[in-house]
């Protein structure tokens, strides 16, 4: 099993196989995006390899993400020899939607049922504001195709003053008819541009308050464990809705998780700078028990909270959602 620091059991890895993506929405990356070279990427025998070493370890979930994930080359044989590790009780995928109904059937069908689909806007031209792709369309139907299947749909959507208050209410009553949660997430600094809000305005209790303006009859729901929503249901709604106070962050107690950049780089905090690289040591011939020892040792360090993981850090905060993975 693994322990941090402050005796939190860790079984959780979020894995982002690509720093690439088909959108370029203005809180995660520039326009201009500078994107990892492919030799600096972990190798899927790599990703595997690690995996493998983590599920032995007590891992039970990973979550792969991006970039997007779905964009990588060969994307699918990877996640069929992930979906192969025997102790792994969960696979959970977030995508951004615009270009994973092709591979949405052969993904359900690796026994991956939990998906977080990116969802910032319901209005096209907002859509196309936010993210600086037209592509609204593709992601309402890979939306609505996976509505047919019985899955743990979550939809992920960042609230940004200016940009998507408009879309906060109707968002929300996209669970009125079908079971899913739709999650609203504090923006975070990590743009990729170093740049932004000295004060977040629209906070885990700003938004709470808007829509509990729209809708009073609200329950609160028991939150999963580790959870990091606070999760709602409106009466006579079919799904929930979550905040995410991912900015303001609230949830750090619980934190049961460990997160590995498409460079190799392991983190024991979204906050953190990077403890080593993985692909780096491993490249040097590392073996099984050095890499897990490693692990454990970073661990060991962990911090309390996201807080003191952004205040330990050398410099600001200038890498962007898309290498970091979500
Ligand atoms: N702030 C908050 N959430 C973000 N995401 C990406 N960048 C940011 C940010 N700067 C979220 C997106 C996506 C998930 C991977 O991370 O909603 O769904
Ligand atoms: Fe791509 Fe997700 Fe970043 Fe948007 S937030 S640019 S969908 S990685």
């Amino acid at each position: 099993m693994l322990i941090d620091r402050h005796n939190r059991e860790v079984n959780y890895l979020r894995l982002s196989v690509t720093d690439k993506c088909n959108l370029r929405c203005s809180y995660c990356m520039p326009e201009n995006m500078k994107f990892v070279p492919r030799k600096e990427l972990l190798t899927y025998e790599e990703m595997i390899r690690i995996s493998r070493l983590l599920v032995n370890e007590g891992v039970t979930k990973i979550r792969i993400t991006g970039g997007e994930p779905y964009i990588r080359k060969d994307f699918m044989s990877f996640l069929s020899a992930l979906s192969e590790l025997p102790k792994l009780e969960k696979i959970a995928i977030t995508t951004n939607g615009v270009s994973t109904l092709p591979h949405l059937e052969e993904t359900i069908s690796l026994g991956v049922n939990s998906f977080n689909l990116s969802l910032d806007s319901l209005d096209r031209e907002r859509f196309l504001q936010i993210t600086r792709r037209d592509a609204l369309d593709q992601v309402m139907a890979c939306l609505h195709e996976m509505l047919r299947y019985n899955l743990d749909i979550r939809l992920n959507c960042v609230v940004m003053q200016d940009r998507n208050i408009d879309d906060i209410i109707p968002m929300v009553e996209l669970a009125k008819d079908q079971n899913i949660s739709v999650r609203f997430i504090e923006e975070m600094p990590f743009n990729g541009h170093g740049e932004y809000y000295p004060n977040l305005v629209w906070n885990h209790q700003k938004i709470l308050d808007h829509i509990t303006e729209k809708y009073p009859d609200i329950e609160k729901l028991n939150d999963p464990p580790y959870s990091t929503s606070k999760n709602y249901r409106i009466n006579g709604f079919a799904g929930s809705f979550g905040i995410i106070a991912a900015y303001t962050r609230t949830f750090c107690g619980s934190c049961n998780r460990i997160r590995i950049t498409p460079e190799g780089t392991f983190k024991t905090c979204l906050y953190d700078q990077g403890i080593f690289n993985l692909k780096t040591f491993m490249r040097q011939g590392a073996t099984d028990e050095q890499i897990i020892t490693a692990i454990k040792e970073a661990l060991a360090h962990k911090a309390v909270n996201g807080k003191m993981a952004e205040s330990n850090r050398s410099k600001n905060v200038f890498e962007s959602m898309s290498t970091i993975g979500g």
